[in-house]
């Protein structure tokens, strides 16, 4: 078929729809990030820090559903730069997506606007540098995505909402830290915990009686969490944009990449109590408290503070099971989560990921099918747009765990669109793992110990209420198991949300295709589309 003959008219149409759709669209909100080094002292000891507008953590950005969020990101630092939005889907727009294999990076002193729209989302979401090891020291944030006035919110409306960022951190500089990766090291522990940027200085002003809504996001680079309130309980409602059941909790787990909102009872007596947050499965367990302070109180938090779980595996695997979808609430769509029956709806595909840790060319990495991904000079989805070759190989990862030799690549597993795929993560480390798929959520079926095989399905999958979300986490020495409906057509990227993994390559890209060019099911390449490695100047 010409080619030449048909883009006039897709270009016209595009600028049909464009102009229909201003009259006709949802709310824009527009933000300039600009992202600069500044100097922040989170454990006491002044380093270079990234800032979002001088601030660090960057501000949040509050919004509502189906919202158009514009964030133009100045790159004022010394070297390239995105920001990936960790669980936005991006509907129909990989474009948007702003990882490597999407995105070529924005140069210093210059910028790029990322156009987003909160499709059908509600929820708390993070947003962090998807580059080196920048998110180390900075540059990340919250994102808030409220429900429109006409949907139906299954909880108790809160008097005030808080929203806190627990990362871990290191008194190393964000090269230094990319130095020892690079030169084939695994990153040292981290230092210490921080909420909202410090350690212990965060003060929650509340009033007895009211209620309270927590959103708390792991944006941890290596550790998963236990959060908890003294003397409070935690009551869940929502994890990365799904109603769970109102399950009321002690304290919970929040592994990195991870959000979750809690509804907080003000019931205790008249003082102040901790808030903390302490990492699981880590030795030496390093902690962050905050202060939850009734308005009139004068008596400071009493030591000590509430115990949580330190390496309590089952414990942990136990609670994730209770994690469940209320059926009957809505999502962002004022139609119940539950009438979409998932666990009726045929498998199309079985993929098997197994991580591992080899020495490839006398150093450490991190594969998956032991492929460990390298990002080409040339981004995976332009390279795909413009039909480049050279730059990848469709189905150059294998759909099961193998023995063949570790190798260095750029990883990507096709899917036809609507495929509905099982995917199981095999962690035969001894060491928590957490993945993250870019463009979907998924369900969370299944979590066990030891090595998957097809008949665990029938014992241990939760075929009726389980959660979607954004991130899962894969115990040491076990597997857990997802279902996603690949209908999201573009190159998204399944990392280890485990910062140092992923540097090292434990990630690749799922490409949902299918032949139909129609702004129905994607949008065209961006008309402000940076250029890198191979792709056309225009
Ligand atoms: C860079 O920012 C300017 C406004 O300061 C904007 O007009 C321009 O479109 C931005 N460039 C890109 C590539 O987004
Ligand atoms: C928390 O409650 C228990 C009783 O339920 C009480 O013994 C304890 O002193 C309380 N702690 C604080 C810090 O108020
Ligand atoms: C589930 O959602 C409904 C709203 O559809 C709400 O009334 C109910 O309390 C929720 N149930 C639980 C257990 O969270
Ligand atoms: C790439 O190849 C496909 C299939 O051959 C074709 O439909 C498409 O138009 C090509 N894209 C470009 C930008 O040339
Ligand atoms: C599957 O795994 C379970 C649990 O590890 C084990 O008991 C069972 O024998 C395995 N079944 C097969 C067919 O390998």
């Amino acid at each position: 078929m010409n080619q030449a003959i048909f883009r006039p008219f897709y270009l016209g149409l595009f600028a049909w729809l464009c102009v229909f759709s201003v009259k006709a669209e949802d709310p824009y909100r527009f933000f300039t990030f600009e992202v600069t080094y500044g100097q922040i002292a989170p454990l006491g000891v002044p380093q270079r820090g990234i800032l979002i507008n001088g601030k660090f953590p960057g501000p949040t950005i509050d919004c509502i559903t189906n919202d158009n969020v514009i964030v133009n990101v100045v790159n004022k630092l010394d070297e390239p730069f995105l920001i990936t939005w960790n669980g936005i889907k991006q509907r129909k727009s990989s474009w948007q997506d702003g990882v490597l294999g999407t995105n070529c990076p924005i140069p210093p002193n210059s910028n790029w606007t990322y156009q987003m729209q909160m499709k059908d989302q509600i929820g708390t979401y993070s947003y962090f540098p998807s580059t080196k090891m920048h998110r180390a020291v900075g540059a990340f944030g919250a994102i808030n995505v409220r429900a429109r006035a006409v949907i139906f919110v299954p909880y108790l409306k809160p008097v005030e909402e808080f929203t806190l960022l627990i990362s871990d951190w290191w008194k190393s500089d964000h090269k230094e830290l990319q130095k020892i990766l690079d030169s084939g090291n695994p990153l040292p522990n981290p230092d210490g915990l921080l909420i909202n940027g410090h350690v212990s200085s965060n003060t929650f002003t509340t009033q007895k009686g009211q209620l309270y809504m927590f959103r708390v996001s792991n944006v941890a680079l290596t550790t998963s969490i236990n959060f908890r309130i003294q003397n409070h309980t935690l009551t869940l409602v929502e994890v990365e944009g799904s109603h769970t059941l109102q399950e009321t909790y002690e304290s919970l787990d929040i592994h990195v990449g991870q959000s979750a909102s809690f509804l907080v009872k003000l019931n205790a007596p008249l003082k102040d109590y901790f808030i903390v947050a302490s990492t699981r499965f880590t030795k030496p367990t390093l902690t962050a408290t905050g202060v939850l302070h009734y308005d009139g109180s004068t008596t400071k938090p009493s030591l000590p503070l509430p115990v949580g779980p330190t390496y309590q595996i089952h414990w942990s695997m136990k609670q994730a099971r209770t994690i469940r979808w209320n059926l009957t609430a809505n999502a962002a769509r004022p139609n119940p989560q539950g009438s979409y029956h998932y666990g009726t709806i045929p498998v199309t595909r079985t993929v098997v990921f197994a991580n591992s840790a080899p020495v490839i060319n006398g150093k450490l990495r991190y594969a998956v099918n032991q492929v460990s991904y390298a990002n080409p000079q040339t981004p995976l989805k332009i390279a795909d747009f413009y039909n480049i070759s050279g730059v990848f190989a469709l189905n150059s990862i294998k759909s099961n765990p193998h023995s063949n030799p570790p190798a260095i690549g750029a990883s990507v597993m096709g899917f036809t669109l609507h495929d509905f795929v099982e995917i199981v993560f095999q962690n035969n480390e001894y060491s928590i793992q957490s993945w993250h798929l870019d463009g979907s959520d998924f369900w969370t079926v299944g979590f066990g110990s030891g090595e998957w095989n097809t008949t665990l399905r029938k014992k241990f999958y939760n075929l009726n209420d389980a959660t979607t979300r954004h991130t899962v986490q894969v115990y040491p020495n076990s597997w857990s198991a997802i279902l996603v409906s690949m209908d999201n057509k573009g190159m998204w990227n399944l990392r280890s949300a485990i910062w140092p993994r992923r540097y090292l390559g434990q990630e690749l890209y799922v490409r949902v295709w299918n032949d139909e060019k129609s702004f129905h099911t994607e949008y065209d390449i961006p008309l402000n589309a940076l250029r890198c490695g191979k792709a056309p100047l225009q």
